[in-house]
């Protein structure tokens, strides 16, 4: 488990996270946040979930705490657990028990992964109880203000079903993000990778053409993150040709004809050097 935090504007020099919004969202997890609702963020990976959770939470003011969810994690893991501290036993709070306190925003990334018997401490969390039972010790927290539980994962390859029962789900707010229109792409892959318009321009072109091939081998598709990768080795002086082998196409796939097949794609729609 990774759990990292985001400092609030108030307590941080840092530039606010760069987010361009793809769509209504921003103006939704406004809305969700005044009334402390939970968010379900959806999406394919490397379109911008996190970078849009840190911006909210940068222009809310509210400290994030980020968790990663995965197989074997445990409800203690969220929570927390007793220790052995020189001797004695303490109590040390999980990353969720931590946000319920102190009013953060609480991001549950594929927490899907998870089992439900873990998934089951955030329900009351989700609706108009706002608390967190903490059996332990023998206790329930009530949230402080600000706190919010946003919660993702990438409807591609996760169900989110199979771990979130149907009541839990429908107290969500649901925000699905999908890679940006053209323009926008092209203006965050420039200014993420740190490269001119025209190629970043032509890298969101291909993204494209992966993304509508029919009928594809991909598992995935060319992601927002994957175009920036490319863009960050031309940025270090590879050829867009090299750097998109490098990053998109021997990235997508291990099969030698479907490398074969996108390298052709790439040759048709990279503009000749
Ligand atoms: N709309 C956007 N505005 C600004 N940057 C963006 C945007 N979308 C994607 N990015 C860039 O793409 C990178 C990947 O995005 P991010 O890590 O937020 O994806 P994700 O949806 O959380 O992926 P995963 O599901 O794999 O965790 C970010 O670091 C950022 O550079
Ligand atoms: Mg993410």
């Amino acid at each position: 488990m990774t759990v990292s935090d985001f400092r609030p504007v108030s307590e941080s020099d840092e530039p606010p996270p760069f987010y361009r919004a793809v769509g209504g969202e921003v103006d939704v997890f406004r809305a969700a946040a005044r009334r402390g609702s939970p968010i379900l963020l959806k999406g394919p990976t490397g379109c911008g979930k996190t970078r849009f959770v840190e911006a909210m939470a940068y222009e809310l003011g509210r400290e994030l705490i980020t968790v990663a969810g995965h197989e074997d994690m445990t409800s203690a893991d969220l929570v927390g657990r007793f220790l052995l501290k020189g001797g004695e036993t303490v109590w040390v709070d999980g990353p969720l028990t931590r946000a319920v306190r102190e009013g953060a925003i609480c991001y549950l990334d594929e927490i899907v992964e998870a089992r439900q018997d873990t998934t089951v401490v955030i329900h009351p969390l989700a609706d108009h109880r706002r608390e967190l039972p903490i059996d332990r010790l023998g206790t329930t927290l009530a949230a402080a203000p600000g706190f919010q539980l946003v919660i993702s994962y990438n409807p591609g390859y996760q169900s989110i079903l199979k771990n979130l029962k149907e009541s839990t789900r429908q107290r969500f707010v649901a925000i699905s993000l999908d890679f940006p229109a053209p323009a926008v792409e092209t203006e965050v892959v420039a200014r993420e990778a740190g490269i001119d318009a025209a190629t970043a321009e032509s890298l969101v072109v291909l993204g494209n053409a992966i993304r509508n091939l029919d009928g594809s081998a991909l598992n995935e598709v060319a992601s927002t993150r994957m175009l920036i990768l490319a863009g960050g080795l031309v940025a270090e002086g590879l050829p867009l040709r090299a750097a998109v082998q490098a990053a998109v196409v021997e990235v997508l796939s291990d099969d030698p004809e479907v490398v074969r097949g996108l390298g052709e794609l790439v040759d048709a729609v990279l503009p000749r050097q």
